[in-house]
């Protein structure tokens, strides 16, 4: 049990707290999953880069999948080595191409024909050969949050099939591309294992006819997106998940390459907020607290729901709207929440937050981010400050003008 209490007592509120065993415990069971075949976990830095929560990982054996060089710098100043780090995202810049060729990583996903001729040029100049996997859209409907979604050819992500083809057929033929694996990520906090698989079998089979003309893959990339509960989901097993990529293989000697995010870290992480004060406008009762839409934005951002627990539980429970200190009626952590009375200085959980939590955070307001806390073996430690004023201002003040007299 983590006393929340003393840790916000310790480390003061707005706070991230993140428990780190059962980060351990979520990517042992998905690791389990793929028992008995050759499979890469790279863990999605996007869903929560801390560089402690990164080497956290490292320390398992993960590896990470990156969406920028600077997630690519923080995965290799956690410790993980660079054969284990991959490069995503639809737009990469010459500088960031560059850099993950001088680290020789992986692979870099190319998401598109043109992407292909820059890393191939980058290459040429640089006298190397990089490793590729191109980002194949299946056009399958996730059936998860719009915003999340990504496996559909309205999607700006990946590309479809013939031109998948004809991107490996260019690699192929230069010298200074090594086409080396297959990569496809639908959408996010899936929770229907049926598109997972309509799209394996689609990308699986693009493999099987790679390989009629000579373009043998040894890495197939499911992405990530395996959802998790936040409210009363039914979420899919690692067990049928595994299961499901596997009866899609069959003939294929494949290494299956993973980039599991919010299932590693999403309910590894509490958000601590303190109660300001309570007010009600009218019949409408709201509780206004020291945390805001900069700490966790997605509530704001998807209408997302966070469980949210207050640790007093005395007195009748009543809706309450929980809003931050932003100026924007979109500062909101839920609408219509059942909570007992609460006052000034009452502690509230916002349950798994773990997972694009603080990495989505800002500065609006001129608020300084959160600091965030690691729970290990029972031990708490602080792995990042909370930002201070000066903080927010360092890369400005030395700009002011002299005033005009
Ligand atoms: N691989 C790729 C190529 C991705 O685009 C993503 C997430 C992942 C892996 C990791 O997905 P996960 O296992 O975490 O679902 N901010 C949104 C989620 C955005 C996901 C973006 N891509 C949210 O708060 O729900």
């Amino acid at each position: 049990m983590i006393n929340f209490q003393e840790l916000a007592e310790k480390y003061k509120t707005p706070l991230y707290v993140y428990d780190f065993d059962y980060m351990k415990e979520q990517y042992n069971a998905l690791k389990e999953a793929f028992r008995g075949r050759k499979s890469l976990l790279s863990y999605a830095v996007k869903a929560n880069s801390n560089l402690s929560v990164v080497q956290n990982f490292a320390r398992l054996g993960s590896g990470a999948d990156c969406v920028s060089i600077g997630e690519v710098r923080r995965a290799l100043m956690a410790g993980i080595p660079p054969y284990k780090i991959l490069f995503s995202g639809v737009g990469k810049q010459d500088d960031e191409i560059q850099e993950a060729i001088e680290h020789d990583i992986l692979y870099i996903n190319a998401e598109s024909i043109a992407e292909l001729e820059r890393i191939d040029l980058i290459a040429k100049k640089l006298d190397k050969v990089c490793r590729i996997s191109v980002r194949v859209n299946p056009n399958i409907d996730p059936k998860t949050h719009p915003y999340i979604s990504t496996g559909l050819s309205a999607n700006k992500f990946g590309v479809d099939i013939d031109s998948a083809k004809r991107m490996y057929i260019f690699a192929k033929n230069s010298s200074h591309l090594d086409p080396v694996g297959i990569h496809f990520h639908i959408g996010s906090q899936l929770t229907e294992l049926e598109p997972i698989r309509e799209s394996a079998i689609i990308v699986a089979d693009l493999v099987r006819s790679l390989h009629v003309i000579d373009v043998d893959l040894k890495f197939f990339d499911i992405g990530g997106g395996l959802g998790v509960v936040y409210k009363d989901e039914i979420t899919i097993t690692p067990y049928d998940y595994a299961q499901a990529i596997l009866s899609t293989l069959t003939g294929l000697d494949l290494t299956i390459v993973c980039e599991p995010g919010r299932y590693l870290t999403a309910n590894a992480g509490y958000f601590l907020t303190r109660v300001l004060y309570e007010k009600t406008n009218k019949d409408k009762r709201f509780i206004i607290v020291d945390g805001a839409m900069n700490d966790l934005i997605r509530p704001s951002l998807y209408n997302a729901y966070h469980k949210i627990e207050a640790l007093k539980q005395e007195g009748e429970r009543t809706k309450a709207d929980i809003v931050g200190p932003v100026c924007e009626s979109g500062d909101f952590f839920a609408k219509d929440y059942e909570l007992p009375a609460l006052a000034h200085n009452d502690l509230l959980i916002v349950h798994s937050a773990g997972s694009y939590g603080f990495g989505m955070g800002s500065n609006y307001n001129t608020r300084g981010r959160s600091a965030e806390i690691a729970i290990e073996n029972g031990v708490d430690r602080m792995i990042r400050q909370r930002e201070t004023f000066e903080d927010i201002i360092a890369l400005e003040k030395d700009f002011l003008q002299e005033n005009n007299e």
